[in-house]
Protein backbone atom coordinates (compact mmCIF):
# COMPACT_ATOMS: atom_id res chain seq x y z
CA UNK A 1 0.00 0.00 0.00
CA UNK A 2 1.54 3.23 -1.12
CA UNK A 3 0.08 5.93 1.32
CA UNK A 4 2.16 9.36 -0.04
CA UNK A 5 -0.80 10.59 -2.18
CA UNK A 6 -3.30 10.30 0.96
CA UNK A 7 -0.71 11.65 3.05
CA UNK A 8 -0.41 14.66 0.69
CA UNK A 9 -4.19 15.31 0.27
CA UNK A 10 -4.52 15.07 3.86
CA UNK A 11 -2.15 17.91 4.24
CA UNK A 12 -3.58 20.15 2.18
CA UNK A 13 -7.24 19.64 3.85
CA UNK A 14 -6.13 20.16 7.21
CA UNK A 15 -3.66 23.07 6.08
CA UNK A 16 -6.47 25.60 7.17
CA UNK A 17 -6.77 24.14 10.49
CA UNK A 18 -3.53 25.59 11.95
CA UNK A 19 -5.37 29.00 12.02
CA UNK A 20 -7.14 27.60 14.89
CA UNK A 21 -5.64 27.79 18.58
CA UNK A 22 -2.76 28.61 20.41
CA UNK A 23 0.84 27.76 20.19
CA UNK A 24 1.72 26.76 23.60
CA UNK A 25 3.59 29.56 25.22
CA UNK A 26 3.82 28.19 28.88
CA UNK A 27 7.17 27.10 27.97
CA UNK A 28 8.50 30.19 26.32
CA UNK A 29 10.89 28.73 24.19
CA UNK A 30 7.86 26.91 22.28
CA UNK A 31 5.96 30.03 21.69
CA UNK A 32 8.07 31.13 18.82
CA UNK A 33 7.57 27.86 16.44
CA UNK A 34 5.84 29.00 13.52
CA UNK A 35 1.82 27.80 13.21
CA UNK A 36 1.83 26.90 9.63
CA UNK A 37 4.03 24.15 10.20
CA UNK A 38 2.53 21.06 9.59
CA UNK A 39 3.52 17.73 8.71
CA UNK A 40 2.84 13.89 8.70
CA UNK A 41 4.76 10.75 8.20
CA UNK A 42 3.37 6.63 8.45
CA UNK A 43 5.58 4.11 9.36
CA UNK A 44 4.35 0.60 8.18
CA UNK A 45 5.59 -2.81 9.88
CA UNK A 46 6.81 -3.76 6.37
CA UNK A 47 9.71 -0.94 7.01
CA UNK A 48 7.53 1.36 4.50
CA UNK A 49 8.09 5.05 5.73
CA UNK A 50 5.67 7.90 3.58
CA UNK A 51 5.49 11.58 4.60
CA UNK A 52 4.07 14.85 3.54
CA UNK A 53 4.43 17.98 4.81
CA UNK A 54 6.78 19.51 7.09
CA UNK A 55 7.31 15.67 8.02
CA UNK A 56 11.02 16.04 8.26
CA UNK A 57 11.12 19.13 10.68
CA UNK A 58 12.47 18.23 13.56
CA UNK A 59 10.22 20.32 16.54
CA UNK A 60 9.79 19.49 20.46
CA UNK A 61 8.19 15.95 21.15
CA UNK A 62 7.08 16.84 25.18
CA UNK A 63 5.11 14.26 26.18
CA UNK A 64 5.14 11.89 23.57
CA UNK A 65 8.60 11.48 25.31
CA UNK A 66 6.81 9.94 28.14
CA UNK A 67 5.68 6.71 25.89
CA UNK A 68 9.31 5.96 25.52
CA UNK A 69 10.42 6.81 29.16
CA UNK A 70 7.56 4.56 30.31
CA UNK A 71 8.76 1.55 27.24
CA UNK A 72 12.27 1.73 28.68
CA UNK A 73 10.57 2.32 32.43
CA UNK A 74 8.77 -1.28 31.65
CA UNK A 75 12.01 -2.76 30.18
CA UNK A 76 13.36 -2.26 33.33
CA UNK A 77 11.03 -2.29 36.21
CA UNK A 78 8.14 -4.84 34.81
CA UNK A 79 4.89 -4.72 36.10
CA UNK A 80 6.49 -3.46 39.49
CA UNK A 81 5.88 -0.10 38.14
CA UNK A 82 1.87 -0.22 38.11
CA UNK A 83 2.25 -0.13 41.90
CA UNK A 84 3.13 3.18 42.02
CA UNK A 85 1.24 4.98 39.21
CA UNK A 86 -2.39 3.77 37.99
CA UNK A 87 -3.60 3.30 34.46
CA UNK A 88 -6.92 4.70 34.51
CA UNK A 89 -7.92 7.86 32.62
CA UNK A 90 -8.01 11.35 35.23
CA UNK A 91 -10.58 13.22 33.66
CA UNK A 92 -8.10 16.06 34.34
CA UNK A 93 -5.91 18.23 32.37
CA UNK A 94 -2.30 16.93 32.11
CA UNK A 95 -0.72 19.11 34.79
CA UNK A 96 -3.51 19.05 37.20
CA UNK A 97 -3.07 18.18 40.65
CA UNK A 98 -6.57 17.62 42.31
CA UNK A 99 -6.54 13.80 42.03
CA UNK A 100 -3.65 13.17 44.15
CA UNK A 101 -4.50 13.99 47.23
CA UNK A 102 -7.86 11.51 47.01
CA UNK A 103 -5.47 9.04 45.54
CA UNK A 104 -2.58 9.51 47.92
CA UNK A 105 -0.16 10.08 45.89
CA UNK A 106 -0.39 7.75 42.89
CA UNK A 107 -1.24 9.02 39.71
CA UNK A 108 -3.99 7.70 37.83
CA UNK A 109 -1.68 6.99 35.03
CA UNK A 110 1.98 7.08 33.65
CA UNK A 111 0.86 9.81 30.51
CA UNK A 112 -0.34 12.83 33.08
CA UNK A 113 2.75 14.33 34.16
CA UNK A 114 2.59 13.33 37.81
CA UNK A 115 2.65 9.87 36.08
CA UNK A 116 5.10 10.94 33.86
CA UNK A 117 7.34 12.62 36.89
CA UNK A 118 7.04 9.07 38.65
CA UNK A 119 8.07 7.38 35.69
CA UNK A 120 11.47 9.78 35.62
CA UNK A 121 12.17 9.62 38.98
CA UNK A 122 11.83 5.44 38.01
CA UNK A 123 14.62 6.16 35.83
CA UNK A 124 16.86 8.27 37.86
CA UNK A 125 17.13 5.58 40.49
CA UNK A 126 18.38 3.29 37.36
CA UNK A 127 20.42 6.19 35.75
CA UNK A 128 23.16 8.88 36.25
CA UNK A 129 21.90 10.40 33.63
CA UNK A 130 18.27 9.39 32.86
CA UNK A 131 17.84 11.91 30.08
CA UNK A 132 20.78 10.61 28.34
CA UNK A 133 19.13 6.94 28.91
CA UNK A 134 15.68 8.04 26.85
CA UNK A 135 17.37 9.64 24.19
CA UNK A 136 19.60 6.67 23.94
CA UNK A 137 16.84 4.26 24.15
CA UNK A 138 15.04 6.58 21.42
CA UNK A 139 18.28 5.90 18.80
CA UNK A 140 18.62 2.25 19.39
CA UNK A 141 14.89 2.37 18.08
CA UNK A 142 15.93 3.95 15.26
CA UNK A 143 19.10 2.70 15.04
CA UNK A 144 20.92 5.98 14.59
CA UNK A 145 21.81 9.43 16.94
CA UNK A 146 20.88 11.79 14.77
CA UNK A 147 18.37 13.03 17.13
CA UNK A 148 19.21 15.43 20.12
CA UNK A 149 17.61 17.23 22.92
CA UNK A 150 17.09 20.96 22.46
CA UNK A 151 18.41 22.54 25.21
CA UNK A 152 17.45 25.62 25.09
CA UNK A 153 13.71 24.31 25.26
CA UNK A 154 14.85 21.94 28.23
CA UNK A 155 15.72 25.17 29.99
CA UNK A 156 13.03 27.35 29.13
CA UNK A 157 10.64 24.52 30.93
CA UNK A 158 13.05 24.36 33.36
CA UNK A 159 13.00 27.70 34.45
CA UNK A 160 8.91 27.23 34.52
CA UNK A 161 8.79 24.11 35.82
CA UNK A 162 6.46 25.44 39.42
CA UNK A 163 3.34 23.32 38.62
CA UNK A 164 5.67 20.30 37.93
CA UNK A 165 7.52 21.09 41.04
CA UNK A 166 4.63 21.43 42.67
CA UNK A 167 3.42 18.15 41.80
CA UNK A 168 6.78 16.68 42.78
CA UNK A 169 6.80 17.53 46.22
CA UNK A 170 2.96 16.33 46.60
CA UNK A 171 3.85 13.21 45.33
CA UNK A 172 7.11 12.90 47.61
CA UNK A 173 5.05 14.03 50.89
CA UNK A 174 2.90 10.48 50.03
CA UNK A 175 6.47 8.69 49.70
CA UNK A 176 5.52 7.96 46.27
CA UNK A 177 9.19 9.86 44.90
CA UNK A 178 12.52 8.66 46.02
CA UNK A 179 14.86 10.92 44.57
CA UNK A 180 15.63 14.80 44.64
CA UNK A 181 12.99 17.39 43.43
CA UNK A 182 15.23 19.32 41.61
CA UNK A 183 17.68 16.61 39.92
CA UNK A 184 14.06 14.58 38.42
CA UNK A 185 12.65 18.14 37.13
CA UNK A 186 16.26 18.49 35.37
CA UNK A 187 15.92 15.04 33.75
CA UNK A 188 12.41 15.12 32.84
CA UNK A 189 12.21 18.44 31.43
CA UNK A 190 15.41 17.58 29.22
CA UNK A 191 13.60 14.35 28.44
CA UNK A 192 10.09 16.18 27.31
CA UNK A 193 12.67 18.55 24.86
CA UNK A 194 14.08 15.99 22.73
CA UNK A 195 13.58 17.16 19.08
CA UNK A 196 12.52 14.56 16.33
CA UNK A 197 10.49 15.05 12.91
CA UNK A 198 7.33 13.51 12.69
CA UNK A 199 9.23 10.68 10.13
CA UNK A 200 11.52 9.77 13.44
CA UNK A 201 8.30 9.69 15.64
CA UNK A 202 6.64 7.69 13.42
CA UNK A 203 9.71 5.30 12.95
CA UNK A 204 10.45 4.98 16.47
CA UNK A 205 6.99 4.03 17.14
CA UNK A 206 6.50 1.67 15.31
CA UNK A 207 7.65 -1.61 18.04
CA UNK A 208 3.80 -0.76 19.33
CA UNK A 209 2.97 -1.61 15.99
CA UNK A 210 4.58 -4.81 16.38
CA UNK A 211 4.50 -6.61 19.49
CA UNK A 212 7.07 -4.64 20.66
CA UNK A 213 9.34 -5.75 18.09
CA UNK A 214 11.26 -3.13 16.39
CA UNK A 215 12.74 -4.68 13.56
CA UNK A 216 13.68 -8.51 13.16
CA UNK A 217 15.66 -9.36 16.13
CA UNK A 218 15.38 -5.92 18.18
CA UNK A 219 12.58 -6.99 20.97
CA UNK A 220 11.91 -3.46 22.73
CA UNK A 221 8.97 -4.98 24.73
CA UNK A 222 7.22 -8.49 25.06
CA UNK A 223 3.95 -8.73 23.66
CA UNK A 224 1.81 -8.49 26.45
CA UNK A 225 3.49 -5.11 27.76
CA UNK A 226 3.43 -3.88 24.44
CA UNK A 227 -0.55 -3.98 23.86
CA UNK A 228 -1.00 -2.81 27.12
CA UNK A 229 0.65 0.20 26.08
CA UNK A 230 -1.69 0.77 23.47
CA UNK A 231 -4.30 0.02 25.94
CA UNK A 232 -2.96 3.12 28.16
CA UNK A 233 -2.15 5.26 25.00
CA UNK A 234 -6.11 4.58 23.75
CA UNK A 235 -7.61 5.60 27.47
CA UNK A 236 -5.13 8.23 28.52
CA UNK A 237 -2.92 9.42 25.37
CA UNK A 238 -4.74 12.42 24.97
CA UNK A 239 -5.73 12.83 28.62
CA UNK A 240 -8.80 14.17 29.03
CA UNK A 241 -9.55 13.77 25.42
CA UNK A 242 -8.96 10.64 25.21
CA UNK A 243 -12.77 9.53 24.47
CA UNK A 244 -13.05 11.65 21.88
CA UNK A 245 -10.29 10.56 20.43
CA UNK A 246 -11.21 7.18 20.44
CA UNK A 247 -14.46 7.94 19.48
CA UNK A 248 -13.15 10.12 16.68
CA UNK A 249 -10.02 8.02 15.42
CA UNK A 250 -10.03 4.91 16.95
CA UNK A 251 -6.58 4.36 17.38
CA UNK A 252 -4.02 4.39 20.35
CA UNK A 253 -2.33 7.75 20.50
CA UNK A 254 0.14 9.78 21.90
CA UNK A 255 0.15 13.77 21.98
CA UNK A 256 2.72 16.51 23.36
CA UNK A 257 2.58 20.13 24.02
CA UNK A 258 4.47 20.75 20.82
CA UNK A 259 1.79 19.93 18.40
CA UNK A 260 2.70 16.10 18.13
CA UNK A 261 0.38 13.18 17.76
CA UNK A 262 1.72 9.36 17.47
CA UNK A 263 -1.04 7.20 16.68
CA UNK A 264 -0.76 3.01 16.57
CA UNK A 265 -2.60 0.87 14.33
CA UNK A 266 -2.21 -2.25 15.80
CA UNK A 267 -0.16 -4.92 13.24
CA UNK A 268 -0.20 -2.43 10.22
CA UNK A 269 2.06 0.84 10.98
CA UNK A 270 2.69 4.14 13.41
CA UNK A 271 1.98 7.62 12.14
CA UNK A 272 3.06 10.69 13.64
CA UNK A 273 1.12 14.31 12.78
CA UNK A 274 2.19 17.32 13.88
CA UNK A 275 1.29 21.21 13.66
CA UNK A 276 1.89 23.56 16.43
CA UNK A 277 -1.23 25.05 17.37
CA UNK A 278 -3.29 23.51 20.16
CA UNK A 279 -6.70 23.39 21.48
CA UNK A 280 -7.83 23.52 25.41
CA UNK A 281 -6.73 20.12 26.20
CA UNK A 282 -3.52 21.16 25.16
CA UNK A 283 -3.18 18.85 22.06
CA UNK A 284 -2.70 19.77 18.08
CA UNK A 285 -6.08 20.74 16.52
CA UNK A 286 -4.31 20.09 12.71
CA UNK A 287 -2.80 17.22 13.71
CA UNK A 288 -5.48 15.35 15.47
CA UNK A 289 -7.49 16.43 12.02
CA UNK A 290 -4.64 14.41 10.20
CA UNK A 291 -4.97 11.41 12.05
CA UNK A 292 -8.44 11.50 12.01
CA UNK A 293 -8.71 11.64 8.20
CA UNK A 294 -5.60 8.89 7.63
CA UNK A 295 -7.81 6.47 10.15
CA UNK A 296 -10.90 7.26 8.25
CA UNK A 297 -9.68 6.90 4.67
CA UNK A 298 -7.74 3.73 5.78
CA UNK A 299 -10.25 1.96 7.69
CA UNK A 300 -7.53 1.71 10.22
CA UNK A 301 -9.80 2.10 13.63
CA UNK A 302 -9.46 -0.65 16.03
CA UNK A 303 -13.02 -0.37 16.71
O1 LIG B 1 5.35 18.91 31.66
C1 LIG B 1 4.91 19.62 30.78
O2 LIG B 1 4.04 20.45 31.00
C2 LIG B 1 5.45 19.45 29.36
N1 LIG B 1 6.85 19.16 29.40
C3 LIG B 1 4.75 18.34 28.64
C4 LIG B 1 3.25 18.49 28.60
C5 LIG B 1 2.62 17.96 27.37
O3 LIG B 1 3.24 17.80 26.36
C6 LIG B 1 1.13 17.76 27.42
N2 LIG B 1 0.63 17.23 26.18
N3 LIG B 1 -0.19 17.56 25.40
Amino acid sequence: MDYRELLESIVADVRALTAQGAVADYIPALANVPRERCGIAVATVGGAVFSAGDADVPFSIQSISKLFALALALQREGDDLWRRVGREPSGTPFNSLVLLERERGIPRNPFVNAGALVIADVLCRRYLQPERAVLEFVHRLLGSTHVAIDAAVARSERLHSDRNAAIAHFMKSFGNLDGDVAQLLDAYCAQCAIAMSCRDLARAALFLAADGVQSPGIAVLDAPAARRVNAVMLTCGAYDASGDYAWRIGLPTKTGVGGGIVAIAPGRLAICAWSPALDAAGNSIAAAAAVERFAAATGLSIF
